[in-house]
């Protein structure tokens, strides 16, 4: 089979000549903590072979020396053969159970590493990549991993066999050894050739697996929408195509295991034909007792096993190697947002937040923020308005260090943002979504996400103070309930609700409510801000706002436009000054909830307040 054609090709690692050890070097961490129990189990493995290997010595002195001739009672031998066969069953239970026992663990550890690296890679790892990918990392490839390690063992044990029979055989007479084992070399050859055909494929077969498995969680995760556009029919074609894709490569393996398996296992059979032969006229000849050739058969279906598995274990092993390849690439991924090496503490934080010369781009992407300069007092409320793209949200992402600015610096109360432990840095500035995430757990731990263990008069204040008390309470089980999968079982509204109080709960200096009240009626919003107000007061509070009701609600705008801060004042000021505010606000700002409010008279109070 030729691998021409195949789309996937140039992102094919070269193929191995030789059997590549080096996955195996890297994985060893996670092996070692296993290292005493496995020589353990495989010593026990080792016992158990050496029965094995005496069982056929054994049934060849029996037949020659009970059967063939009566130089000795059968008895003897038919107990020690039965004492022989329990124990290593006995052994081999011992065995199996300690070797699964130890590939299970693996598996558990390794996935457990990779989940915990995963949650510390940053927003932009996340940007690049698909969550079915890393998905099927941490599932199907840890299994591959897991599958070999279960098994290779196994193989190293037949491998032992093979040796320790080789040598009884020798003893017993060169030659017909020689004449039994001929055929295996070519059996080598063949496992190799069938090696160099599969690792490319296996390669592909990961891949596509976790295409399937992108596509599935993706149509999953987003039937509302696949729905709600009638658009199921291209999600089907989509994963159609993934499964195809899939299902060729897998055909290919197929057809390569297919084509291979018959060489591989019958080879080693010519072995056990020419022994017939070859013994069998030594036996009639007189050189040979009948005996050998029985214990000569048997040992050849022993020999078999390495060989006939070798093309398994191979496919284990490549598969594995993928594998690792895949988990590896992630493992490698550094965090980029990282703790400083001396973190600083802010121990009484007041919540200036100052921003000059931030200059940001996503990725390798062009500029999002340039130039950006901005000071926000401590205790201030300040509205970021802006047009769709000009960066807003981008702002609350870099306060709060998902990503780091190009140039520039970000400082909280004076302390650059980068000197501060990162987990500190988000009890101090925390962002509230417009798309709150909520976990499949009840509204209670949703609230107290930021601070498990906080009690529940704390959590109801906070959820109080969000006007959310009320609602929960009407859920089936209050503050027990738990929420279906992202929430979908609350309104989008109630869902901005719990966000904000678990925001709330975390009592930041700095809170940054990028939309988040979007979903909320316009009273509910004033109410929750005079609410926000008494639970802190003096707390800096960013609203990225889309309603002019919300603008009010802030002392001074902010306004942005193309990454950079256009000017600032007070809503008024702006609407006189700067004739693009007015633009913008007219294009991009949602009159709807309170078209019957000139901004004049709703923001009439704001006016001359601080710049
Ligand atoms: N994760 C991301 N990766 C790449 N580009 C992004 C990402 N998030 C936002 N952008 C781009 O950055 C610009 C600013 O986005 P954003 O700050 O979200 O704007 P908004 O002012 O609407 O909140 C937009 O052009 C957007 O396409
Ligand atoms: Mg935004």
């Amino acid at each position: 089979m030729t691998l021409s054609g195949l789309p996937d090709q140039a992102s094919l690692p070269p193929g191995p000549t030789r059997l590549e050890l080096g996955w195996l070097r890297r994985i060893w961490p996670i092996l070692r903590p296993h290292t005493a129990s496995v020589i353990f189990s495989f010593s026990v493995g080792v016992v158990a072979l050496v029965l094995q290997v005496a069982v056929p010595a054994i049934v060849g002195t029996t037949i020659d020396e009970s059967i063939a001739s009566d130089n000795q009672p059968l008895q003897g031998f038919l107990i020690a053969l039965a004492v022989i066969g329990m124990a290593r069953g006995v052994l081999l239970v011992i065995y199996r159970y300690g070797l699964y026992r130890m590939a299970y663990s693996v598996e558990a550890d390794l996935r457990q590493t990779m989940f915990r690296h995963y949650t510390t890679l940053s927003h932009s790892f996340y940007d690049r990549m698909q969550s079915g990918q890393l998905i099927s990392r941490a599932q199907s490839d840890v299994r591959a991993v897991q599958l070999f390690f279960a098994v290779a063992p196994l193989i190293l044990t037949a491998v032992l066999s093979f040796f320790i029979a080789m040598t009884v055989m020798l003893r017993t007479n060169v030659l017909l050894t020689l004449v039994a084992v001929a055929p295996l070399p070519f059996v080598y050859v063949v496992g190799i050739l069938l090696r160099n055909r599969l690792f490319p494929l296996s390669w592909i077969i990961q891949g596509r697996q976790a295409e399937v498995a992108t596509v599935t969680e993706e149509s999953i995760a987003g039937v509302r929408v696949v729905q709600s556009f009638a658009a199921e029919g291209s999600r089907v074609t989509e994963m159609a195509k993934a499964a195809r894709g899939l299902r060729w490569a897998n055909v290919q393996q197929g057809d390569v295991r297919a084509r291979f398996a018959p060489l591989l296992e019958n080879l080693p059979r010519l072995g056990s034909l020419a022994v017939l032969v070859y013994g069998g006229w030594l036996v009639i000849d007189g050189q040979l007792e009948i005996g050998a050739i029985i214990q000569f058969n048997a040992y050849i279906l022993m020999l078999q096993i390495p060989f006939r598995f070798l093309g398994f274990f191979l496919i284990l092993g490549q598969r594995a190697r993928a594998s690792s390849e895949r988990i590896f690439e992630v493992l490698d991924e550094t965090p980029e947002i990282t703790d400083p090496e001396q973190p600083v503490d802010l121990p009484v934080p007041k919540g200036r937040v100052e921003m000059s010369g931030v200059q940001f781009g996503y990725g390798s992407g062009p500029d999002v923020l340039r130039d950006l300069d901005l000071v926000i007092s401590a205790g201030e409320t300040v509205a970021i308005v802006g047009g769709t793209g000009s960066g807003k949200s981008t702002v609350g992402r870099l306060l709060s260090r998902f990503y780091d600015p190009r140039d520039g610096t970000i400082t909280l109360d004076g302390v650059n943002i980068a000197d501060l432990k990162v987990s500190r840095l988000r009890e101090l500035i925390v962002v509230a979504p417009d798309e709150p995430f909520l976990f499949s757990v009840p509204v209670r731990d949703n609230l107290a996400f930021g601070r498990p263990g906080v009690d529940q008069a704390e959590i109801e204040a906070a959820a109080r103070a969000v006007d959310a008390h009320e609602f929960i309470l009407n859920l089936e089980h209050g503050y027990s309930t738990v929420v279906g999968e992202r929430g979908y079982t609350l309104s989008g509204g109630q869902r901005q609700r719990i966000a904000l109080g678990r925001a709330l709960l975390v009592d930041p200096a700095v809170l940054v409510l990028d939309d988040a009240t979007s979903a909320i009626d316009v009273e509910v919003e004033a109410r929750i801000h005079d609410a926000l107000r008494v639970r802190r007061d003096g707390r800096t509070t960013i609203l990225v706002a889309h309603r002019l009701s919300t603008i009010g609600l802030a002392d001074r705008v902010i306004f942005l436009v193309d990454g950079s801060v256009k000017a600032t004042g007070t809503h008024a000021e702006l609407l006189r000054r700067v004739p693009e505010y007015a633009t913008v606000l007219a294009h991009d700002i949602d009159l709807t909830p309170d078209t019957d409010l000139t901004p004049d008279t709703e923001l009439a109070g704001t006016e001359g307040s601080q710049e």
